[in-house]
């Protein structure tokens, strides 16, 4: 295992969009950002199509955007952290133009604004018409590349050096050697969990790194029951990664239908996700094959979607003509590293931004396209924060062997079972005694346990977490349209 010098650094784990801004933000701090792979390559940012909310549009405001994401948290959202994050869109969207960003814009030369799910009035902001994640990746790595404080290396985190007085390093693999980084300030934004699924909408290797890295440390995890379910991935055969067919199609018109031609949502296709993850899931498993019909799009389907028009073309699939084959997969995990306004965790130095945080900005079901948003305000939070937070000396690192590798493989089939859009006490009790047995050799294994442990913890359903043995909040079409 080599050791880096005795020098403090601040090290930023992930290159989606949270950690890009947090390594701007700390500029001209030092700082070392580890990412797996070239920037941009496995950051599930990227993948984001729809967008990112904000209320900018004439007859939109922040308060109604703040009335919309906690309608969606299902009364879990923590509302000064909603008012904060969601107050500072508009301000956030001046940002990100400023570093470049180009989001899509209307003849008039004004932000086009789409529509999403359970949004009052059209607030998404969206880039080379279904790429948006892409764009502002795009932006940032430029302007990280042009930023000589920023280090960017190669390299999975596998364990944080913590002491009495909080972090002090980092254990971290680069082309299967170990090396350490001596660390006061660790910023984790590693993005979700959605690969420890078998069927998700998240780069497969998400399987929630930056959580087994944050309960090691000691750090406090809340709300791990929350995952919310994409009602409508392209059902590919085969599983794994599935091609999102983002929300906005439907904002656009799109319907939910069957075999039979029914379109069995009642109208109510753009209900909150949570509820109509749950309508699709239930008619699948009535023996119905669902499918999203967005023909009344016609051939503006390929230049409003260019990229999920691709998407469709090669598992061939013409949406101008055709139904798309979808289903609910998993998505976006609400939960996470509960941190304070400035990313900080209950660990000193260490700091969590973007999916792995736990911002209370979500609550039980995340308002669509509002966890772009998150992942730029909370980095660009936490960047500030950590370049403002005085040195500590630097300290000794335990000589240590690496923690066992996480291997989600094992996982998979229990996770999808019972973790899934409905959920019961024995079966999370079964996927609870399996991942136990497995935990100890296996991180992956005990952060699944921990899910499953709080899904079992929490009796009623509410919001994405809809259990079988209780009867479900928001289940009525009727009720949520
Ligand atoms: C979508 O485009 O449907 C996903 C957007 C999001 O999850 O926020």
């Amino acid at each position: 295992m080599s050791a880096d010098s005795g020098r403090q650094t601040i090290v930023i784990i992930g290159g989606g969009v949270a950690g890009l801004m947090a390594a701007l933000a700390a500029a001209p701090h030092p700082v070392t950002l580890l990412n797996a792979g070239p920037l941009g390559a496995q950051a599930a940012s990227a993948w984001a199509q729809g967008g990112m909310a904000a209320a900018i549009g004439e007859e939109d405001s922040t308060a109604l955007h703040v009335a919309d994401t906690l309608a969606a948290g299902a009364g879990l959202c923590d509302r000064a952290a909603v008012e904060r994050i969601i107050g500072a869109g508009p301000a956030m969207v001046e940002t990100l133009l400023r570093l470049g960003v180009r989001f899509d814009r209307k003849a008039s030369g004004a932000l086009a604004l789409g529509l999403e799910a359970a949004h009052a009035r059209p607030r998404i902001l969206h880039a080379n018409g279904d790429a948006t994640g892409a764009e502002i990746l795009r932006a940032l790595i430029e302007r990280v590349r042009a930023t000589p404080s920023v280090t960017v290396l190669d390299a999975t985190a596998r364990q944080i050096f913590t002491d009495d007085a909080g972090v002090c390093g980092v254990l971290a693999m680069r082309g299967g050697e170990a090396f350490t980084l001596a660390a006061d300030r660790v910023l984790l934004a590693t993005g979700g969990i959605g690969g420890l699924f078998r069927y998700s909408t998240n780069p497969q290797g998400a399987i929630g790194q930056g959580l087994m890295l944050a309960m090691q440390a000691g750090a406090v995890l809340r709300d791990l029951e929350f995952i919310q379910f994409h009602p409508t991935a392209l059902d590919a055969p085969g599983g794994g990664a599935l091609p999102l067919i983002s929300e906005a199609v439907r904002g656009e018109g799109a319907r939910l239908i069957d075999e039979t031609g029914a379109y069995f949502m009642q109208g109510a296709d753009l209900a909150p996700r949570d509820v109509v993850a749950r309508a699709v899931f239930a008619h699948a498993q009535a023996g119905h094959h669902v499918c999203l019909d967005a023909r009344n799009l016609g051939p503006r389907f390929a230049t409003r979607f260019p990229r999920i028009a691709a998407i469709c073309a090669e598992a061939g699939i013409d949406p101008a003509t055709q139904p798309i084959p979808v289903r609910p997969a998993a998505h976006y995990h609400m939960g996470g590293v509960a941190v304070d306004a400035e990313g900080r965790s209950n660990v000193a130095g260490l700091f969590a931004a973007g999916e792995v945080a736990r911002t209370g900005l979500h609550g039980a079901n995340r308002l669509a396209s509002n966890s772009l948003l998150e992942a730029a305000i909370c980095g660009e939070a936490a960047g500030r924060a950590m370049a403002g937070q005085v040195a500590k000396p630097a300290r000794a690192l335990p000589a240590r062997a690496p923690a066992p590798a996480p291997d989600a493989a094992p996982l998979r089939a229990l996770m999808s079972v019972h973790l899934g859009v409905l959920r019961d006490a024995a079966g999370l009790r079964d996927a609870a005694e399996a991942f136990a047995a497995l935990a100890p050799a296996n991180p992956a294994a005990a952060l699944a346990l921990r899910i499953a442990q709080a899904a079992l913890a929490r009796e009623t359903s509410v919001g994405a977490h809809a259990r079988a043995d209780s009867a479900p909040l928001r289940n009525s079409l009727h009720k949520a349209a």
